[in-house]
Parts: structure tokens; sequence; C-alpha cells
């Protein structure tokens, strides 16, 4: 097991970089929303792991989840102190910020939204990360964005480990599909090379981009509707057009998982 804290640490993890900005996690959260909302709606509990310079993301994220359950609280744990120190104001009923890391603070969670955590350590550490966070038989939505959130993939694990790869993008400003390389989880983020099945899954997804240019006639939109369609024909593509149009794709883990060793 990759050791992530070290000497007298009861945090699980280390401190890094606590970027972050409003808004920036909104397709995250509308996924989050929109495809897992019977599990939210059977929940008590959800951690925002790694919220980062301030509250504002847990804010939201509370916001859009207590939409679909009135009743589910909303904890923020960082591994830095002074953040969850700067952030404690914001705290409201139902919403709370702890000191915590992959452990979880022993809480036990239904769904963990650790955006933006794990990209900054080394890909060595995932794994016990995973582990860490899916013990207490949580689901955990491990993943990455870009600055203003226009640009995203995350990883979605149940408790048994993952279970499918969501790209995002805001269509008007996505030149090609494999540009979301760049924001790859951090699982992925060093395979997207030749061989490997995530590289294979974002040539195969610039293909469908380029049949598709009729399309763009009609809008972005369209032509990421029509690449997804074709891409679909043959890899396990889950979710359909309702997604798509939302400038979402999702696949099943196997498609992209990397390979052993
Ligand atoms: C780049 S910020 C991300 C903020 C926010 N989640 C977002 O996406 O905008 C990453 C934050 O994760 C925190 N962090 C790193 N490892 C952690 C861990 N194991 N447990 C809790 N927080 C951690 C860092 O201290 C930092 O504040």
């Amino acid at each position: 097991m990759v050791r992530l804290a070290a000497g007298r640490a009861r945090a699980l993890g280390l401190p890094t970089r606590g970027t972050t900005a409003p808004q920036r996690l909104r397709r995250v959260d509308r996924w989050l929303c929109g495809t897992q909302a019977r599990l939210l709606r059977d929940a008590e509990l959800v951690v925002d792991l790694g919220f980062g310079a301030s509250a504002v993301t847990t804010l939201e994220l509370a916001a859009r989840v207590r939409a679909v359950n009135p009743a589910l609280a909303v904890t923020g744990l960082e591994i830095d102190r002074a953040r969850v120190a700067e952030a404690q104001p914001a705290a409201a009923p139902g919403v709370a910020f702890a000191h915590g890391g992959f452990e979880l603070d022993g809480l036990r969670p239904s769904v963990v939204r650790a955006m933006n955590v794990l990209r900054q350590y080394d890909e060595g550490a995932v794994a016990a990360a995973w582990s860490a966070m899916t013990a207490c038989g949580a689901h955990v939505l491990d993943g990455t964005c870009d600055e203003v959130g226009r640009r995203a993939s995350w990883v979605w694990l149940g408790p048994d480990g993952p279970v499918s790869l969501t790209f995002a993008a805001h269509l008007g400003t996505l030149d090609r599909p494999s540009s979301l390389a760049e924001r790859l989880p951090k699982a992925l983020i060093h395979r997207n090379v030749p061989g490997e099945r995530v590289h294979g899954v974002l040539a195969a997804l610039d293909a469908a981009w380029d049949r598709a240019a009729p399309q763009q006639a009609y809008g972005p939109r369209q032509r990421w509707i029509a690449a997804c369609a074709d891409l679909a024909r043959d890899r396990p593509v889950v979710g359909g057009r309702s997604r798509w149009r939302l400038g979402e794709l999702t696949l099943a883990w196997d498609a992209v998982a990397p390979s052993p060793g």
C-alpha cells in the first residue's frame, strides 16, 4: 500500500494547493444529481473532500444535493487546518467543515466528491486513496477539471471499485474531444499513450468527431451528440442522448481501465 501520510499526521494525505472558484464544479454536480439521484435520496451524508481555499464549492454542492434530498447533511473535509478554520464562518444547519483526509475522519458518507485532490499526488497513491475512501461503503467521485470548470473528467467508484469514467465539456470552446485528455483524473492522465485503453477511446472519439463534422452546421452540441452516438456503436457508453446534450459522455470503467503494471 502506498503511504499517504507521514509520521504523526492522523489525516491520510498531504496538503496541496487550494485553488478553487465559484461554479467550477457545476458540471460535476449536475451529473451527480442527475444520474445518482436515487443514491442521494437514500443518503444521509455527502462529503466534499479537499474543498480548498474557500468554502464556496461545498456550499454549492450542498444547495444542489439538497434540491434532490432536503434532509441531506454535507461536510467539507480538508487536510489543511487553516482552510478548515477559514471555512468555519460558512457553516450552517446541515453544512459543516472539519479536518480530515482520505480516511474521511471516521465519517460514513454515502457519497464523497473529491475534485482536484488526487491530481496533485503521484499515480501510485491513487489505489490506496480509493481504498481508504470507499472502505466505509461510500461511492466516490474522483476527478479533475480546469480552473473555470469548462473541461472535466471524473471516475465514479462504488464500494467495490471504479465503475465509470465521465467526460464533460463546454462544447462551444472544445476544439477536439482529445483536448479533454489534459483533465483526465490522476488514475488515467499518465495513460494517454498508445496501447492504453483511454488513449484508444479518445482517438476513437476524435475520429467520430471528424465524421460528425457535417453536424457542426447545427452547432457543437449536435456534433457532440452525433460523435457520442457513433462511439456508442462499439464502446460501452453509459447513458444516452439526454446526457450527451449536456456535453457529457460516460463510459464503463472496463473501456478505459489502465493496463496492469
Ligand atoms: C486544488 S484544491 C481543490 C478545491 C476544490 N475541491 C475544487 O475542485 O475547486 C485541493 C485541496 O485538496 C486538499 N487536499 C489534498 N489532499 C487531501 C486529502 N487527502 N484530504 C483532504 N483534503 C486534501 C488540499 O489541501 C487542497 O486544499
